[in-house]
């Protein structure tokens, strides 16, 4: 079967939230949707509408979880059944400060015996598949040693499928960010993991950049490919024409996608949101295109303005459309 994961866009703190993820299910049908990281006490303790709401139209759509105490992320998995999300994704993969402080993330490669232990308490609350998001090894591990044992630990747990950034993290001396770009990717070290465990669902994320290098990775055995940066970046480039991997043709043309978003921004302003919360995530619509920057431009000066509305993206589609006329 091929499933939901071929493609995925990856889970993105302040990046992939509830408008993000509607923007994006408008350029492909198929792939699967990963929220921003929710930490299980949040979940307990937090806003549950405002942190797990998401529209029916985002589906399919996997709730992705931060915590290492297998009670409060059981808790957490059994207060979001009611928002029926397709899959939960439990991290080990994010390095930042705030998450090593409270014990997950990427610490957690050092410990794949606690890991094992949330994944089990997380799947007896779960309806739908839990999956874990992971590095090939943090700081001084050796990840030709310690990525086998920890998916062999954590799949005796239960979880099928794994996604795995190819590439170490380092928890001291590197930002978030650096450590989405200094330490060196290692897709055939995550292609060895498929051979080593193909009765498991292997997805490689990290680096991936075009639908082409995603379809070479899938023909090379891998499960899924999960694309970070470069879907919220260029995402016409990404998700339009994604549904090809899975054989379909739906490819609607960036100014379909601007036009199907105008209802569902109109019906956030009414409720009383602001414009700038959604169009913020689309700025990068027409990448590599003609009218790019006058969008970009239009848009993030424009949405902040007190009372900006529907006739500014009316206005900013219009110079794209005259740029792409007049370059015609
Ligand atoms: C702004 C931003 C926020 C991120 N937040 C998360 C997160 O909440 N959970 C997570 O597992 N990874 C997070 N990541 C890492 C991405 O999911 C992904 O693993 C990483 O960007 C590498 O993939 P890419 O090269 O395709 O971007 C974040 C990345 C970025 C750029």
């Amino acid at each position: 079967m091929q499933h939901a994961h071929r493609l995925s866009v990856a889970p993105m703190m302040d990046w992939t939230d509830r408008h993000c993820r509607y923007f994006h299910r408008l350029m492909t049908r198929r792939a699967m949707l990963y929220t921003e990281m929710v930490t299980a006490p949040a979940v307990i303790h937090g806003p549950r509408d405002r942190l797990l709401g998401f529209s029916p139209e985002e589906h399919p759509v996997a709730l992705q979880l931060g915590g290492s105490d297998p009670a409060e992320l059981a808790q957490a998995v059994r207060i979001a059944r009611d928002w029926n999300y397709d899959e939960i994704n439990l991290n080990v993969g994010c390095p930042s400060d705030r998450v090593q402080s409270g014990c997950f993330g990427a610490v957690l490669m050092e410990r794949p015996g606690l890991v094992a232990d949330c994944v089990a308490a997380m799947i007896a609350e779960s309806p739908v598949p839990v999956t874990v998001k992971c590095r090939i090894g943090v700081d001084e591990q050796v990840p030709e040693q310690v990525l086998p044992a920890f998916i062999e630990t954590v799949a005796s747990a239960g979880v099928r499928h794994f996604v795995i950034h190819a590439r170490k993290a380092w928890l001291q001396g590197l930002s978030p960010k650096e450590n989405r770009e200094i330490p060196p990717l290692d897709y055939p070290l995550v292609m060895a993991m498929k051979r080593a465990f193909p009765h498991l669902t292997i997805c490689i994320n990290g680096g991936i950049t075009s639908l082409g290098q995603a379809r070479a990775l899938l023909d090379q055995g891998l499960d899924g490919v999960m694309v970070g940066r470069a879907a919220y970046h260029d995402p016409a480039s990404v998700l339009i024409g994604a549904d090809a991997l899975w054989g379909e043709a739906f490819a609607p043309s960036p100014f379909e996608v601007v036009h199907q978003m105008v209802p569902y921004i109109a019906r956030h302003l009414e409720s009383g949101g602001r414009l700038h919360q959604i169009t913020r995530h689309m700025l990068g619509l027409f990448t590599g295109r003609p009218g790019a920057r006058s969008w970009r431009r239009a848009l993030s000066e424009g949405a902040s303005r007190p009372g900006a509305g529907l006739a500014l993206i009316e206005s900013a589609l219009a110079e794209v459309q005259a740029t792409g006329t007049a370059a015609a």
